[in-house]
């Protein structure tokens, strides 16, 4: 049995249309499964929207539609967004589908059976958009406005269920403590751990039920109350897989995939993540995920992005910029202009300068390069390497420089370290045609040998980018092969592909077709 590996994005409000920002965490995780299902790992990468809460409830009612009619419509964006984006998440789980509502009931009841929810009286502050509950002092050092939409803060007065969140307080620092790798990058999870060295409270998980006009998930104590959206929208991660188990046919399906390897998410969520989702794992026994991942938020043009400022990058937007350059394009921009936890700005002048920097004129030029000349000096066969020099080591070396850390770098998240090795064997492999000089060799008969050599090293890097890019490029990964007359042998992982030498000699090539043609 392969060793499992499981990825989740958050799931997405049905308030407002997908952007940018939804994009990046669904193609930093799409990476991550396409590298992973490449390495042999038996995969699961889960997606999906979350539906219920007092925003979802307010925005339907401004456009006149009820919940689910707004859920239903907005879904869709969603859904075709991945599948122009090539998404190829294993499940798409919707918090309004019954296999999830009974399973969340089933997580209440768990808890209640086990004294860790108690009815209190709820009287504070509530932040509507990012539906959070707020503390007395947060809400007054930030003028009772919400710290993420600036938008007034309500006072909410109820009848509320509580779990006991602080009693799990003291286990939470100690876990945290004891697995550095938990909370990723690491001043995320200094934030968390001195956050909650200051003391927690319990937390109020149920809303009344009229507040909702009826939509959510019900007590299953307790028909006037519904689940907090929160408690809700962060057990999908195990609902999807079929647990706990209620006798429907979901039941147990994909339990193997549990404890997630990583939740990836933005900076703004990471405390529901990695406070309340593991307390209350916690509270019924159960693993935690390995690691949560918070990434940085985008700006568009230098500004926080806005529809009234037009620069929101909507579906729209990224079809447009899809259509200019190609999906596949957009996927490795957006991974490779920041790294992966900080902030970052979208701007078209910059999509540009990488597009020329890395891709027309590094990758792209190589593999034109490279064809060419096989073409040229060898009717388009490949020629075999003699004998490997200290020019041809500095390319070797490279590539087994990249082979080795890839994986790690993947395990971290770290598609920036995996894509500097990948720009340096880029680099080293261009670096070497220029030393070598292999179109002057190309004039004597006499030095058929070593230009034979040379476009064979060549030859072979190429096709190590191409098999490593694979990730983040799938399609033109798979036509700059294609054009290399390679593909992965049945069972061979991308790590094997990896390894220096595995082209043929004497096997014909393709006239290159340029991939990334040069953007004015
Ligand atoms: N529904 C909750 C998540 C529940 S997970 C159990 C939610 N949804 S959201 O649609 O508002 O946001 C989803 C993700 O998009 C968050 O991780 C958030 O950080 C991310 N982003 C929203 N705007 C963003 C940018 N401008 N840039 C990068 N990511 C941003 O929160």
């Amino acid at each position: 049995m392969s060793q499992t590996y499981y990825v989740t994005t958050p799931i997405y409000y049905v308030n407002d249309v997908p952007h940018i920002g939804h994009s990046y965490t669904t193609i930093a995780a799409d990476v991550l499964a396409r590298y992973f299902r490449a390495a042999g790992r038996d995969v699961r990468f889960l997606t999906g929207t979350d539906e219920h809460g007092i925003k979802i409830v307010k925005a339907s009612a401004e456009k006149g539609m009820t919940p689910k009619e707004l859920s239903d419509q907005v879904v869709v964006g969603f859904e075709y967004l991945w599948k122009d984006l090539n998404i190829s998440n294993d499940d798409f789980i919707r918090t309004s589908q019954p296999r999830h509502e009974k399973r969340v009931q089933a997580i209440i009841t768990r808890l209640l059976e086990r004294d860790e929810i108690y009815l209190g009286q709820y009287e504070g502050w509530y932040d509507e958009g990012q539906e959070e509950f707020i503390t007395e002092s947060t809400a007054a050092e930030n003028e009772f406005k919400s710290e993420v939409n600036g938008k007034p803060l309500v006072r909410y007065q109820e009848p509320t269920y509580y779990f006991r969140l602080s009693k799990w307080v003291d286990k939470l620092i100690e876990y945290i403590e004891a697995n550095p790798g938990f909370i990723k990058p690491q001043a995320r999870r200094n934030e968390v751990l001195s956050k909650l060295k200051m003391g927690v409270e319990d937390l109020s998980i149920s809303r009344h039920k009229d507040k909702l006009g009826g939509w959510g998930i019900e007590m299953p104590n307790d028909p006037t109350h519904s689940v907090y959206v929160w408690i809700d929208a962060l057990s999908n991660y195990r609902t999807a897989l079929g647990w706990p188990e209620i006798g429907d046919e979901h039941d147990a399906t994909d339990e193997k995939y549990w404890p997630a390897d990583v939740h990836l998410i933005g900076k703004d969520i990471l405390w529901f993540h990695t406070v309340y989702w593991p307390a209350i794992l916690m509270a019924m026994d159960q693993p935690l995920p390995k690691c949560v991942f918070a990434h940085g938020w985008w700006t568009s043009e230098g500004k926080k992005m806005s529809k009234s400022l037009g620069n929101f990058v909507s579906r729209e937007t990224i079809a447009e910029i899809c259509g200019e350059y190609s999906v596949d394009v957009y996927r490795y921009f957006l991974l490779r202009a920041v790294t992966f936890g900080a902030d970052g700005d979208f701007s078209h002048d910059a999509l540009k300068g990488r597009y020329n920097t890395d891709l027309a004129n590094g990758l792209g030029n190589l593999l034109n390069r490279t064809l060419n000349m096989i073409t040229r000096y060898f009717d388009g066969v490949l020629p075999a390497a003699c004998e490997n020099g200290e020019h041809e080591k500095v390319v070797i070396d490279a590539a087994a420089d990249l082979e080795a850390a890839a994986c790690g770098a993947m395990e971290d998240c770290d598609f920036g370290l995996y894509l500097d090795k990948i720009t340096a064997l880029i680099g080293a492999t261009n670096g070497y045609i220029e030393v070598t000089a292999p179109f002057k060799l190309a004039k004597d008969e006499s030095q058929r040998e070593r230009l034979g050599t040379i476009l064979y090293t060549c030859a072979d890097a190429v096709r190590i980018i191409l098999n490593y890019l694979s990730p983040f490029m799938p399609e033109m990964m798979a036509a700059g092969l294609k054009q290399m007359n390679w593909s992965l042998a049945d069972g061979q992982t991308i790590s094997d592909a990896g390894k220096w030498g595995q082209l043929t000699p004497g096997q014909q090539v393709m006239q290159p077709e340029p991939l990334f043609p040069r953007k004015s």
